[in-house]
């Protein structure tokens, strides 16, 4: 048997991992979700998910990944042989490619924004509307982008584990927290910085429903890729010497602070103008670039600068979250078949660009075909963030917590000789593990199927 590849560095783990959980999640939809449902008040629920809810799913992701040493199917079968928990691996692997395939649309447009803003065209004052419209509903024009940026993303998995994709986020990560970091200074110094701070730091718990807590529920597992073995596929190579529940932990509060330091940047960008902050999915693509132009019109080269650094940002998010989705699918196809892992990479972006065509063209031609209501871009979304990530990550809860043996998961959680805090640390997430998250996810779940 072929020897498993490894990262080659702690550093590299963390950067990896936090690389697959920023993404689009964190610079687009989170801000989106919370400028929809009322600011502060989601960001303390989200908070709340991610702590009861992502830490345990994504660490018990950890020590399905790190103990079995395989794709995320194989290493359920490894660990419980002759049982049915690898059924949880293959959904989450099909998720993984069902997300992929809606992901990478929202990256190319992304890439499309970034090669325009850098061309000098988004600084003209124009209808951004009908410029976003016109591009995503065309047929051709965005799936151009989608194969540009596929084929970037299977060159870097296709490179493999170390000299891709440890080599890759290694590099774009520490670019992405400076870049996020500057953009969010520099927006501290705009008029609306304050009214910016206010929609993010108060609270108005009049706007929580039952939906909006669901949301955050839902943008939780997105926004830290957990659920669908993503990121258990990336601790298949982690050395034995990581320590996974210190990393879960790091992994989760950087995706946080991207996320917040992401609100950071557009709130102020937007009260400097008055604009609105629950412009939905358009915020990033339509009311953001007119609102750039608002605030920076009179300095263009302030104006070229903020806006060409914002979607670098977002493209650079959008690629090391898209290489952990398509090495998921990749690692499966590979250990299955004899393809060799560049082969494997080509078939999977192959496969993946048919159903994306679909995503892309839901926003076009295909517009009138619809599924349950929805055309192929939400329906994928929808079926992946509401239903099989929560299930995909109450199986790996209750395999971790209930079905493997406790002597192995306390090795993988805290080595061979623990320390006493990390013997209460390892409490404390065995106990979320195993009651916490379960419940609340099974009680969310029967909500949804009720109330409908
Ligand atoms: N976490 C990524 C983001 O925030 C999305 C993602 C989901 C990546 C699932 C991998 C797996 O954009």
């Amino acid at each position: 048997m072929e020897e498993r590849h490894h990262f080659g560095s702690r550093l590299g783990v963390i950067l990896a991992s936090a690389g697959s959980a920023v993404g689009l999640g964190n610079v687009w939809r989170f801000p989106m979700e919370a400028g929809r449902h009322g600011g502060a008040a989601f960001i303390l629920v989200y908070l709340v998910f991610v702590l009861i809810l992502a830490l345990p799913v994504m660490c018990s992701e950890f020590v399905v990944g790190r103990a079995g040493k395989a794709n995320a199917a194989d290493s359920f079968r490894r660990l419980l042989p002759g049982s049915r928990w690898s059924l949880a691996g293959y959904m989450g692997v099909l998720a993984g490619f069902l997300i992929f395939s809606f992901y990478v649309v929202v990256a190319a447009w992304t890439l499309f924004y970034t090669v325009e803003c850098l061309h000098g065209a988004l600084l003209a004052d124009r209808d951004f509307c009908a410029y976003f419209s016109g591009f995503s509903s065309s047929a051709w024009h965005p799936l151009l982008y989608v194969i540009l940026f596929m084929a970037a993303n299977t060159a870097i998995v296709a490179s493999g584990v170390h000299r891709g994709i440890e080599r890759f986020s290694k590099w774009m990560m520490p670019l992405l927290f400076l870049i996020i970091v500057v953009l969010a200074g520099f927006a501290m110094t705009l008029p609306g910085a304050s009214r910016g701070l206010h929609f993010l730091l108060t609270p108005d718990f009049s706007r929580l429903t039952f939906d909006v807590i669901l949301s955050a529920m839902g943008q939780a597992f997105f926004s830290l890729s957990v659920g669908i073995g993503c990121l258990a596929t990336y601790a298949s190579y982690f050395k034995q010497d990581v320590p996974l529940m210190r990393s879960s932990f790091i992994i989760c509060l950087l995706d946080t602070l991207v996320a917040v330091f992401s609100g950071l940047v557009i709130f102020p960008v937007v009260f400097t103008v008055g604009g609105q902050a629950d412009a939905g999915p358009g915020l990033v693509f339509i009311t953001l670039p007119r609102v750039f132009n608002a605030v920076f019109g009179a300095s263009p080269v302030v104006n070229y600068l903020f806006s060409s650094l914002f979607y670098l940002l977002l493209l650079v998010a959008a690629l090391t979250s898209a290489i952990s989705q398509h090495e998921m699918v990749t690692a499966l196809v590979h250990e299955k078949t004899r393809l060799s892992r560049p082969q494997a990479a080509i078939v999977v972006a192959l496969c993946a660009m048919v159903c994306a065509t679909a995503c892309s063209l839901s926003f076009g031609p295909w517009r009138s075909i619809t599924v349950l209501g929805m055309g192929f871009f939400d329906l994928f979304d929808f079926v992946t963030a509401k239903f099989m990530m929560p299930v995909g990550g109450l199986c790996f809860c209750l395999f971790v917590g209930w079905a493997l043996p406790r002597s192995l998961v306390a090795r993988e959680l805290c080595g061979e000789c623990p320390s006493r805090r990390a013997v209460l640390a390892m409490s404390c997430i065995l106990a979320l593990m195993r009651y916490v998250a379960p419940l609340c996810l099974v009680g969310v779940f029967f909500y949804e199927l009720w109330s409908r």
